[in-house]
Protein backbone atom coordinates (compact mmCIF):
# COMPACT_ATOMS: atom_id res chain seq x y z
CA UNK A 1 0.00 0.00 0.00
CA UNK A 2 2.49 2.47 0.71
CA UNK A 3 4.45 2.13 -2.21
CA UNK A 4 1.41 2.81 -4.12
CA UNK A 5 -0.41 5.66 -1.78
CA UNK A 6 1.53 8.78 -3.68
CA UNK A 7 0.70 7.40 -7.12
CA UNK A 8 -3.17 6.20 -6.11
CA UNK A 9 -3.62 9.89 -4.30
CA UNK A 10 -1.97 11.97 -6.94
CA UNK A 11 -5.32 12.90 -8.88
CA UNK A 12 -7.48 13.22 -5.37
CA UNK A 13 -4.88 15.59 -4.34
CA UNK A 14 -5.24 18.18 -7.06
CA UNK A 15 -8.71 18.91 -4.77
CA UNK A 16 -6.89 17.60 -1.67
CA UNK A 17 -3.63 19.72 -1.02
CA UNK A 18 -5.45 23.51 -1.02
CA UNK A 19 -7.42 22.12 1.79
CA UNK A 20 -4.64 20.72 3.38
CA UNK A 21 -2.58 23.88 2.76
CA UNK A 22 -5.49 25.99 4.30
CA UNK A 23 -4.96 24.35 7.27
CA UNK A 24 -1.68 23.23 8.12
CA UNK A 25 -0.58 27.05 7.22
CA UNK A 26 -1.76 29.15 10.49
CA UNK A 27 -0.08 25.61 12.90
CA UNK A 28 1.96 27.28 15.82
CA UNK A 29 3.49 26.28 18.66
CA UNK A 30 3.47 21.97 18.87
CA UNK A 31 1.66 19.97 16.95
CA UNK A 32 0.47 16.31 16.76
CA UNK A 33 0.09 14.45 13.35
CA UNK A 34 -1.91 11.65 13.20
CA UNK A 35 -1.29 9.15 10.78
CA UNK A 36 1.75 11.06 8.84
CA UNK A 37 1.21 8.35 6.08
CA UNK A 38 4.17 9.13 3.55
CA UNK A 39 4.60 13.01 5.02
CA UNK A 40 2.66 14.51 2.53
CA UNK A 41 1.90 17.44 4.64
CA UNK A 42 5.29 18.28 6.08
CA UNK A 43 6.01 20.44 4.11
CA UNK A 44 3.40 22.54 4.54
CA UNK A 45 4.41 22.87 8.15
CA UNK A 46 5.61 26.40 8.70
CA UNK A 47 8.87 26.07 9.59
CA UNK A 48 8.81 27.16 13.34
CA UNK A 49 6.08 24.65 14.24
CA UNK A 50 7.42 21.78 16.13
CA UNK A 51 5.99 18.60 14.65
CA UNK A 52 5.38 15.17 16.31
CA UNK A 53 4.16 12.84 13.93
CA UNK A 54 3.01 9.45 14.47
CA UNK A 55 2.76 6.55 11.98
CA UNK A 56 1.53 2.86 13.25
CA UNK A 57 2.76 0.99 9.42
CA UNK A 58 6.33 0.36 8.81
CA UNK A 59 6.43 1.23 5.01
CA UNK A 60 4.86 4.09 5.39
CA UNK A 61 7.09 5.12 8.58
CA UNK A 62 10.00 4.81 6.51
CA UNK A 63 8.48 6.86 3.78
CA UNK A 64 7.94 9.74 6.17
CA UNK A 65 11.29 9.70 8.16
CA UNK A 66 12.60 10.04 4.21
CA UNK A 67 10.28 13.29 3.41
CA UNK A 68 11.41 14.59 6.99
CA UNK A 69 14.67 14.51 5.86
CA UNK A 70 15.67 18.51 5.78
CA UNK A 71 13.00 19.19 8.57
CA UNK A 72 14.37 19.37 12.04
CA UNK A 73 11.44 20.80 13.23
CA UNK A 74 9.71 17.20 12.47
CA UNK A 75 10.00 13.71 14.45
CA UNK A 76 8.50 11.01 13.91
CA UNK A 77 7.32 8.12 15.58
CA UNK A 78 6.44 4.61 14.43
CA UNK A 79 3.30 4.56 16.83
CA UNK A 80 -0.73 4.39 16.52
CA UNK A 81 -2.59 7.13 18.37
CA UNK A 82 -3.41 4.69 20.90
CA UNK A 83 0.23 4.82 22.17
CA UNK A 84 0.16 8.98 22.54
CA UNK A 85 -0.74 8.96 25.73
CA UNK A 86 1.95 9.52 28.73
CA UNK A 87 4.43 8.67 25.72
CA UNK A 88 7.84 10.00 27.06
CA UNK A 89 9.15 11.82 24.77
CA UNK A 90 5.75 13.67 23.92
CA UNK A 91 4.51 16.93 25.60
CA UNK A 92 1.52 16.42 27.93
CA UNK A 93 -0.39 18.95 25.59
CA UNK A 94 -0.32 19.97 22.24
CA UNK A 95 -1.39 23.49 20.38
CA UNK A 96 -3.22 21.49 17.22
CA UNK A 97 -4.17 18.07 16.34
CA UNK A 98 -4.58 17.04 13.04
CA UNK A 99 -6.31 14.27 11.56
CA UNK A 100 -6.03 13.80 7.80
CA UNK A 101 -7.85 10.88 6.26
CA UNK A 102 -7.28 9.02 9.08
CA UNK A 103 -10.16 8.86 11.41
CA UNK A 104 -11.46 6.40 8.37
CA UNK A 105 -8.35 3.66 9.02
CA UNK A 106 -7.83 3.68 12.66
CA UNK A 107 -9.49 0.67 14.09
CA UNK A 108 -11.91 2.18 16.63
CA UNK A 109 -12.27 6.17 16.22
CA UNK A 110 -14.48 7.02 18.97
CA UNK A 111 -11.42 6.26 21.18
CA UNK A 112 -9.01 7.93 18.72
CA UNK A 113 -11.23 11.31 18.74
CA UNK A 114 -11.23 10.56 22.71
CA UNK A 115 -7.01 10.71 22.80
CA UNK A 116 -7.45 13.98 20.23
CA UNK A 117 -9.39 15.63 23.11
CA UNK A 118 -7.20 14.72 26.15
CA UNK A 119 -3.58 15.41 24.66
CA UNK A 120 -4.88 18.88 23.06
CA UNK A 121 -4.59 22.48 25.55
CA UNK A 122 -8.06 23.88 26.28
CA UNK A 123 -7.53 26.49 23.79
CA UNK A 124 -5.88 24.03 21.16
CA UNK A 125 -7.87 23.54 17.65
CA UNK A 126 -7.94 19.97 15.56
CA UNK A 127 -7.76 20.41 12.56
CA UNK A 128 -9.75 17.58 10.23
CA UNK A 129 -9.40 16.63 6.78
CA UNK A 130 -11.84 13.32 6.14
CA UNK A 131 -13.76 11.67 3.42
CA UNK A 132 -16.87 10.56 4.86
CA UNK A 133 -20.03 8.41 4.05
CA UNK A 134 -21.48 10.06 1.15
CA UNK A 135 -24.99 12.03 2.10
CA UNK A 136 -26.24 11.56 -1.76
CA UNK A 137 -28.55 7.96 -0.96
CA UNK A 138 -26.95 6.67 -4.37
CA UNK A 139 -23.75 6.95 -3.54
CA UNK A 140 -23.94 6.16 0.29
CA UNK A 141 -25.60 3.01 -0.74
CA UNK A 142 -23.03 2.45 -3.20
CA UNK A 143 -20.38 2.79 -0.70
CA UNK A 144 -22.35 0.80 1.98
CA UNK A 145 -22.26 -2.25 -0.76
CA UNK A 146 -18.48 -1.66 -1.84
CA UNK A 147 -16.97 -0.62 2.00
CA UNK A 148 -16.70 -4.80 2.79
CA UNK A 149 -14.34 -5.30 -0.62
CA UNK A 150 -12.93 -2.07 -0.31
CA UNK A 151 -11.55 -2.16 2.85
CA UNK A 152 -9.36 -5.45 2.74
CA UNK A 153 -7.44 -4.20 -0.01
CA UNK A 154 -7.06 -0.25 1.07
CA UNK A 155 -5.60 -0.83 4.30
CA UNK A 156 -8.73 -0.74 6.24
CA UNK A 157 -10.10 2.22 4.76
CA UNK A 158 -13.85 3.09 5.29
CA UNK A 159 -16.14 4.12 2.83
CA UNK A 160 -18.90 4.53 5.20
CA UNK A 161 -17.75 5.91 8.30
CA UNK A 162 -19.00 10.01 9.43
CA UNK A 163 -15.77 11.33 11.32
CA UNK A 164 -17.82 14.71 11.71
CA UNK A 165 -20.30 13.30 13.84
CA UNK A 166 -17.93 10.83 15.95
CA UNK A 167 -16.07 13.91 16.52
CA UNK A 168 -19.22 16.27 17.98
CA UNK A 169 -19.65 13.21 20.13
CA UNK A 170 -16.50 13.30 21.32
CA UNK A 171 -16.84 16.28 22.68
CA UNK A 172 -15.28 18.88 19.70
CA UNK A 173 -16.83 21.95 18.35
CA UNK A 174 -16.68 22.99 14.58
CA UNK A 175 -15.37 26.71 14.63
CA UNK A 176 -15.10 26.23 10.70
CA UNK A 177 -16.67 23.51 8.39
CA UNK A 178 -16.19 22.89 4.48
CA UNK A 179 -18.40 20.05 3.24
CA UNK A 180 -17.22 19.16 -0.24
CA UNK A 181 -16.67 16.75 -3.46
CA UNK A 182 -13.15 14.89 -4.31
CA UNK A 183 -14.00 15.85 -8.28
CA UNK A 184 -17.00 13.04 -7.87
CA UNK A 185 -19.86 12.92 -5.74
CA UNK A 186 -18.68 9.16 -4.86
CA UNK A 187 -16.17 10.72 -2.70
CA UNK A 188 -17.41 13.54 -0.40
CA UNK A 189 -15.13 14.97 2.17
CA UNK A 190 -14.58 17.13 4.32
CA UNK A 191 -12.43 19.83 6.43
CA UNK A 192 -13.20 20.94 10.25
CA UNK A 193 -11.22 23.49 12.06
CA UNK A 194 -12.39 22.13 15.86
CA UNK A 195 -12.33 23.55 19.47
CA UNK A 196 -13.09 21.51 22.55
CA UNK A 197 -16.31 21.93 24.10
CA UNK A 198 -16.07 23.55 27.14
C1 LIG B 1 -5.11 7.00 4.14
S1 LIG B 1 -3.61 7.13 5.03
C2 LIG B 1 -3.49 8.91 5.24
C3 LIG B 1 -2.08 9.40 5.33
C4 LIG B 1 -1.91 10.91 5.46
N1 LIG B 1 -2.45 11.40 6.71
C5 LIG B 1 -2.53 11.65 4.32
O1 LIG B 1 -3.24 12.62 4.55
O2 LIG B 1 -2.27 11.30 3.17
C6 LIG B 1 -4.12 6.60 6.65
C7 LIG B 1 -2.96 6.49 7.60
O3 LIG B 1 -3.44 6.25 8.92
C8 LIG B 1 -2.53 5.37 9.54
N2 LIG B 1 -3.15 4.72 10.70
C9 LIG B 1 -3.86 3.57 10.72
N3 LIG B 1 -4.18 3.24 11.99
C10 LIG B 1 -3.68 4.21 12.78
C11 LIG B 1 -3.66 4.42 14.19
N4 LIG B 1 -4.26 3.57 15.03
N5 LIG B 1 -3.03 5.52 14.66
C12 LIG B 1 -2.43 6.39 13.82
N6 LIG B 1 -2.41 6.23 12.48
C13 LIG B 1 -3.02 5.16 11.96
C14 LIG B 1 -2.19 4.41 8.42
O4 LIG B 1 -1.01 3.65 8.71
C15 LIG B 1 -2.04 5.33 7.24
O5 LIG B 1 -0.74 5.80 7.06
Amino acid sequence: MAAFYDPFMSSLEKVLTGHRQKLLQNTSGIVLEVGAGTGVNFSLYPDNVEVFAIEPSVPMYKRAVKAAANRPNIKIFNIGIEAVKNHQEFPDKFDFVTSMLVLCTVPDPQLAAHIYRDVLKDDGQLLVLEHIHATGRLYGKLQSFVNPLWRPIADGCNLTRRQDWILKNAGFKPIFENYFSLGTDWYEAVMIVESKMK
